[in-house]
């Protein structure tokens, strides 16, 4: 078996004239959570697609499970688990209706359908048609839906975009489980504070390119500011400041302010992986719901 559940090389794809992935390279080991994070139009969703077989590419090689993409495509089905970045469950019967017809059309017992209502927490509101669900509820049920064949590698992408705070958390919660039960995840998302969080390794995406690639503590270690911010007093006002502990320009002043007594408090400032991708990529980004185009 491969070292690798995912192994990408050199892979681009052009639609018409415009290349939209552009020669990218990576490998995800078994049982990590490996993030690809970027704005809108990244080429995320492509790459995904060009990995599930969806897609043709341009130029390359990709081997997922040790198969390789696209000749070997339908030996990877039944192990691969995909959420798509849009709803295509049946929408005027229920989740437990949409949930036995792609049991019964993968060759999955029904009973486990029980089981991934059960772990999606969707028990009480299988009888409900799609076409009522909250955005929360649905995507658990496309999630419910991708792990009914207990895939060994499972692709979200962007699972928990414009949703309520709550039902992202839960998404987060079960992503983490399914890494605790040994399953390999590939995850796409824009929110920087969610890969930070649940990324074994990601990869920044911008414009078709990897641009950054490593685990987020390398990454804000070796991209990030590192700097302390100081909260001192000034005549008899409490002040705060943030010094870089990256040039020694600031360290005579903090040296001064601790020799007089007047600090108060010191925190370290983490750099977050929001500078990293700006100091990766030289762009302007918000993270969070307000996005902003580069
Ligand atoms: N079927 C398609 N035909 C033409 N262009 C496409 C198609 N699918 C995606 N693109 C373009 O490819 C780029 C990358 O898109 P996508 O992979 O969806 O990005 P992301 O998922 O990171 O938002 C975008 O500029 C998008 O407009
Ligand atoms: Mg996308």
């Amino acid at each position: 078996m491969s070292d690798f559940a995912i192994e990408v090389e050199g892979l681009a794809k052009s639609y018409g004239q415009t290349e939209v992935v552009k020669g990218i390279s990576f490998s995800v080991r078994h049982g990590e959570i490996f993030g690809f994070l970027g704005p809108n139009g990244a080429g995320k969703t492509t790459s995904i697609r060009m990995m599930i077989g969806e897609v043709p590419f341009s130029n390359g090689k990709i081997s997922i499970l040790g198969h390789s993409i696209p000749s070997q495509t339908h030996q990877t089905r039944t192990r691969v688990g995909v959420v798509p970045d849009y709803q295509n469950l049946y929408d005027r019967i229920t989740i437990r209706q949409n949930l036995e017809f792609f049991s019964a059309l993968n060759n999955v017992s029904s009973s486990r359908v029980d089981e991934v209502l059960a772990e999606v927490f969707l028990t009480e509101h299988q009888y409900k048609a799609c076409k009522d669900l909250s955005r929360g509820l649905r995507q658990r049920a496309l999630i419910a839906r991708g792990l009914l064949h207990k895939p060994a590698l499972f692709f979200l992408d962007e699972p928990t975009s414009a949703l309520d705070p709550h039902s992202a958390r839960l998404i987060r919660e079960l992503v983490l489980k399914l890494k605790s039960n040994g399953t390999t995840v590939f995850l796409t998302t824009h929110y920087m504070e969610e890969a930070d969080q649940l990324c074994d390794r990601l990869a920044i995406m911008n414009a078709g390119e990897i641009v950054a690639c490593d685990s987020p503590e390398n990454l804000k270690k070796n991209f990030g500011r590192k700097s302390v911010r100081v909260e001192y007093l000034e005549h008899e006002m409490k002040q705060m400041t943030e010094y870089s502990l990256e040039t020694t320009d600031d360290t005579g002043i903090v040296a001064d302010l601790l020799r007089a007594g007047r600090i108060l408090k010191i925190h370290s400032q983490e750099a977050t992986l929001e500078e990293v991708f700006m100091k990766v990529t030289g762009a302007r980004w918000k993270s969070g719901s307000e996005e902003v185009e580069i």
